[in-house]
């Protein structure tokens, strides 16, 4: 278990994900935050990640560096996703491991259920079926990265835990309009429809699958719960081989739905069609959250309030968004 005096390395910390977990650090007076971006620390790279835990040896690592990306990036980049993602997982907790660190949070995502999963998906929904074909390099080293945790648990007694988010988003996220997630690739097209006055934007997929979205800061509260949480306690709600918890907004919504409520947050008023040559993806993605809620855990913002935070802030930084 961590307190506001542990040394902490946030992995990824420009990212959306890891930007979010120290600002909530901050807020909760955490001072002893280490980070290094990826020209300082290539995580693929095993003597150097060796090295860096040889020399800082921290009390926790939060991993939030990822090759992480949308439908498309995730068919086309396949070999990338895979290799980087398994890379970061052996090279972070094993050297991890080896510099005595006795906590840490790994992130992984709800893509590791099976395509045809019971909904909502219980943690003990993993490995029970085939995964969503689009994402399978990305789920395949994430259930690693999860089942590493849980190894180095049972053979060695550390304190690895895993989260498993629901599809984030909100400051810092990245809006390509072909490699990013829905929420921020939707915002942007939206946007650019906006202010170039086109009567019509399109969208990927036939608008019917459904979809659960979480703000980012909401998962970073959730995350240092879950890091809070004494290891007696924790290890109440989950098993040594099922060790992961879900964390979700508790509800989905259809992609048409979604888009219908980022046109109003933008104050766009034309007409919406659907690009039903693109996939969809698994028809229903929504998770059991019953685990964090009893935690005592739940998210502060609505969907509508977390985007037009998010819009905000897409405006503010408009010129140095990653896109
Ligand atoms: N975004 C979502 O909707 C979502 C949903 C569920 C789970 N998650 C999980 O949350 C975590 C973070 O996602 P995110 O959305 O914050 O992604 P992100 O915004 O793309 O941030 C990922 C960070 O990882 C860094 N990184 C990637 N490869 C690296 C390497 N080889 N060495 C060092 N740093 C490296 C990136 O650095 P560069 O900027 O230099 O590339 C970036 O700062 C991931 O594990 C992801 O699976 C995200």
């Amino acid at each position: 278990m961590i307190s506001s005096e542990s040394k902490i390395y946030v992995s990824g910390h420009q990212g959306m994900v890891g930007s979010a977990l120290i600002r909530q650090l901050k807020n909760q007076n955490f001072e002893n935050i280490i980070t290094r971006t990826r020209q300082e620390l290539d995580l693929t790279n095993q003597t150097d990640v060796r090295n860096f835990m040889q020399i800082e040896r921290p009390d926790c690592v939060l991993m939030a560096a990822a090759k992480v990306g949308g439908i498309h990036a995730n068919n086309v980049y396949a070999a990338e996703f895979i290799y980087t993602n398994l890379m970061l997982e052996c090279n972070l907790i094993h050297q991890a491991f080896e510099a005595d660190v006795q906590n840490i949070l790994f992130l992984g995502s709800s893509c590791i259920y099976p395509k045809y999963a019971q909904q909502p998906m219980a943690e003990t929904a993993l490995l029970t079926g085939i995964l969503e074909s689009t994402n399978e390099p990305y789920a395949i080293a994430k259930i690693a990265g999860i089942k590493l945790c849980e190894s180095y648990n049972r053979q060695y007694g550390t304190d690895y835990r895993s989260a498993m988010p629901c599809n984030l988003y909100g400051p810092n996220d990245n809006f390509h309009l072909e490699n990013s997630h829905v929420i921020p690739a939707l915002i942007k097209k939206v946007h650019l429809a906006k202010m170039t006055n086109q009567p019509f934007v399109d969208v990927w997929g036939t608008g019917s699958a459904l979809r659960e979205f979480l703000h980012v800061d909401d998962l970073a509260g959730a995350c240092l719960k879950i890091l809070k949480t004494p290891k007696s306690e924790y290890d109440s709600f989950v098993s040594p081989m099922c060790s992961h918890i879900n964390v979700g907004f508790g509800e989905d919504i259809s992609i048409s739905e979604l888009t219908k409520i980022i046109c109003k947050v933008l104050n766009y008023s034309g007409d919406i069609g659907y690009d039903t040559s693109k996939p969809d993806g698994s028809p229903q993605k929504l998770m059991d959250t019953t685990l964090i809620s009893n935690m005592g855990w739940k998210p502060f913002y609505s969907l509508e309030a977390g985007i037009a935070q998010t819009y905000e802030w897409f405006l503010a930084n408009e010129r140095t968004v990653r896109s």
